[in-house]
């Protein structure tokens, strides 16, 4: 029988560095001589990086933002993630649940009932193995997406203290699932983070 894969994902508010370090986490799961999926949320399919297109650059209700996300995880997970959990590969996937209730519950306080309700009734998405949550301060992550050439997205032109509700619901979903969600302190040089990150994916990798 296979031997089902394993669920990695990366969550943090924008800036804190999640997608630097996707393909790190995978090159040292290929080191392991494991087969690595790379994905991403909102996105990973077809459907969902239509839905990744407008929720990142059109305004709109923070409901129908919510109910757009749940929609393309639910791809995400049909289609991409379950099968390939359960053909024994890796996924490595920037952001994923984690995310909603950072973002939809934390930062626009929608609430948590409604997508724990969500979650029960439809297939409960997997819960993955680790999580690693870039943390520091939103202002340092302003000041690093400013020196990105690339227009900032919806999210992003949205206001410190929005992100500093997001990066507090996330310490607490941390703090509440201490064995799954490792907090990568995210506010020194990049090679300092993957240290940090390198130290806490260890055990993760063994
Ligand atoms: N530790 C770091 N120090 C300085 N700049 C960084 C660091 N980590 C990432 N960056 C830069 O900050 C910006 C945001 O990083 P990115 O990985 O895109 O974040 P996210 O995917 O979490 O939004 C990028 O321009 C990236 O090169
Ligand atoms: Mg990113």
């Amino acid at each position: 029988m296979t031997v089902r894969g394993r669920f990695i994902t990366l969550e943090g508010i924008d800036g804190a560095g999640k997608s630097s370090h996707v393909s790190y986490i995978a090159d040292r799961v290929r080191e392991k001589g494991r087969h690595v999926v790379e994905t991403r949320e909102p996105g990973g399919t077809k459907a969902g990086e239509a839905v990744r297109a407008i929720v990142l650059h059109e305004a709109m209700d923070v409901r129908t933002e919510a109910f757009l996300m749940f929609g393309a995880r639910t791809e995400h997970v049909v289609r991409v993630i379950e099968p390939a959990l359960a053909a024994g590969d890796w996924i490595v996937c920037d952001r994923f649940t984690d995310s909603t209730f950072a973002y939809q519950c934390g930062g626009h306080s929608l609430p948590r009932a409604m997508f724990e309700a969500l979650e029960r009734a439809f297939e409960p998405a997997p819960k993955p193995d680790a999580t690693f949550l870039f943390d520091l301060a939103p202002e340092l992550a302003f000041e690093r997406q400013r020196g990105q050439q690339r227009t900032p997205d919806r999210f992003e032109r949205e206001q410190i203290d929005f992100f500093r509700r997001v990066r507090e619901a996330y310490l607490e979903r941390a703090r509440n699932d201490p064995k799954r969600v490792h907090v990568v302190d995210a506010s020194g040089p990049l090679d300092q983070v993957r240290a940090n990150l390198e130290r806490l994916l260890v055990p993760v990798l063994a």
